[in-house]
């Protein structure tokens, strides 16, 4: 186990935030809304995009070296901003380091008390889907609703080519999102971070009758919690640094990240 020494100052070290890209980004904008005066750094592994269609043994490897990235420049808690990493290495990240480490997962329970009719389609990565985390979720919260799943492939590159409104984008949509259309879903969930920056071209497709739902802000309240409980949340009320990491390679890095976080940021190369 990779430990922590605790110092003094805890409560004023930043919160690791990390995803196979730049769709953890979703989650960094709800814990930054929640929780305006903590220091947040957040790690685009965009190099390494997409995890969905990695082994489990490969994700848990990335994960590792960003987490031990993240515990040396002394972090007080980790969030793991992507479904897909959480399926396949929470359990392993929990074992290995003795800090908080948030994950998380589809909304399929959410989703299913939400649902009117009783049909929910779940949008989500093939690793996701594939997961035994999935297998128990549905079979913890999926036994009185249908559930319709389908994975995405390709739509998490198009967010990490920062295309968001491209007719590619669109047309993957349509071909991912009629499915559950057909099998009649009035409930979706955006079981991915990237997706919640496509949200508006899926409403367009779905329509405003079928609910969209992510779990982004659940995900903030549960570190509000974590730290609380722990006595770790910042005793300062100035606005937090919020620093970027990134291996991409794209010219467009940049210009990617901004537009997802809507305002100018700190940007480092990894
Ligand atoms: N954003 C991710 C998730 O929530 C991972 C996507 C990927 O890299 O395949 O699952």
């Amino acid at each position: 186990m990779t430990d922590q020494p605790f110092m003094h100052d805890s409560k004023q070290r930043p919160i690791g935030v990390f995803d196979s890209g730049v769709g953890g980004i979703s989650v960094l904008q709800h814990i930054h809304a929640l929780l305006p005066n903590e220091q947040l750094l957040y790690v685009a592994d965009s190099k390494y995009a997409p995890y969905g269609n990695k082994t489990p043994a490969e994700i848990q490897a990335r994960c590792i070296e960003i987490a031990d990235f993240l515990v040396n420049h002394h972090v007080k808690a980790i969030v793991v901003g992507c479904n897909t990493a959480t399926a396949a290495a929470i359990d392993m990240m929990r074992e290995r380091y003795a800090l908080p480490i948030i994950g998380m997962e589809p909304a399929v329970k959410s989703a299913a008390t939400a649902s009117r009719n009783g049909i929910v389609g779940v949008l989500a990565t093939t690793g996701t889907l594939k997961s035994a985390q999935f297998a128990g979720l549905l079979e913890s919260y999926g036994r009185n609703v249908k559930i319709i799943t389908q994975a995405c492939v390709g739509l998490v590159e198009c967010v990490e080519r920062g295309e968001l409104q491209a007719d590619t984008t669109m047309q993957l949509i349509q071909q991912y999102c009629q499915p559950l259309l057909d099998e009649g879903a009035d409930t979706i969930v955006l079981g991915c971070t990237h997706y919640p920056f496509v949200r508006a071209l899926i409403e367009q497709v779905v329509g405003e009758e079928v609910s969209l739902i992510d779990t982004g802000a659940a995900v903030a309240r549960q570190l509000q919690k974590r730290l609380a409980m722990l006595n770790l949340l910042v005793n300062d009320n100035k606005v937090g640094c919020v620093s970027f990491w990134t291996n991409s390679k794209a010219d467009n890095a940049r210009q990617v990240i901004e537009s997802l976080w809507r305002r100018p940021a700190v940007i480092n190369l990894l």
